[in-house]
């Protein structure tokens, strides 16, 4: 394989759960459980790879609208991610960073995520994003408004300190299962510069050989950022 030049910071939309599971007659849940154990792996890969950061798109702010069952299943999930399968990704020598409103979640899954932060490592060579009711517009809105009453004009430095993923650097590449070819208020403001790849791979199908054709493509991409 030609040596590949690794992104430093991966986001990915985890599109496809639903369709995955309804190929084989299969609860939605089902494809959500997939999808998760889809992504433990991609970590793990990423990790192995050397990226430094990987962000996953767990919950967008618009997924709220979903009916109730397929909601209290995700949440379900993130119970059992933030209780059990942490630890193995800490293990790894890995941070997590959550971003998001969390103020929306059920009270003990605030608290979940919260104590799982308190074994976390201090340093890590490897951050692990999660996205959860997250909206970039809304994001964005809330960082307008914590400039506005600073009370003075800021540059784009002292803007990106009051998104959520301040001290993250921006995405360089962010990919997209499931086939569709949008970005979904998903990092919107940060995506300014990224390389975009999209796949019809359904998520809980995205495994390592489909990460390292994403990471093949990226490599031959000629990144200008508005030069010549
Ligand atoms: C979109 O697929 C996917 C989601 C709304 C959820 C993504 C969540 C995971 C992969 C697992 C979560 C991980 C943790 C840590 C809890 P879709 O259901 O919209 O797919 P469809 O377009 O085929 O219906």
């Amino acid at each position: 394989m030609p040596s590949l030049n690794i992104p430093r910071h991966v986001a990915v939309i985890m599109d496809g759960n639903g369709r995955w599971a309804k190929k084989r007659l299969m609860p939605r849940s089902f494809g959500h459980k997939s999808g998760m154990d889809a992504m433990i792996k991609l970590a793990e890969c990423a990790q192995d790879c050397g990226v430094k950061y990987l962000t996953v798109y767990v919950l967008s702010t618009e997924n709220f609208k979903r009916p109730k069952e397929e909601i209290e299943a995700l949440f379900e999930l993130i119970r059992k991610y933030f209780t059990e399968n942490v630890k193995k990704l800490y293990a790894r020598g890995a941070k997590i960073r959550i971003i998001g409103d969390l103020s929306i979640l059920p009270e003990d899954i605030r608290k979940t995520l919260e104590e799982s932060q308190k074994t976390m490592p201090e340093t890590a060579e490897f951050t692990l994003v999660f996205a959860i009711n997250y909206g970039s517009r809304s994001e964005i809105l809330k960082a307008v408004n914590r400039a506005v009453e600073g009370g003075k004009a800021v540059d784009e430095e002292q803007f990106a300190n009051y998104l959520y993923t301040a001290d993250i650097p921006d995405p360089d590449l962010i990919i997209r299962t499931g086939g569709e070819k949008r970005l979904s208020n998903f990092l919107v403001y940060q995506a300014a510069y990224a390389e975009l790849y999209f796949t019809n791979v359904y998520f809980p199908d995205f495994n390592k050989r489909q990460f390292l054709k994403a990471l093949e493509e990226y490599s031959k991409r000629e990144r200008r950022f508005g030069n010549i």
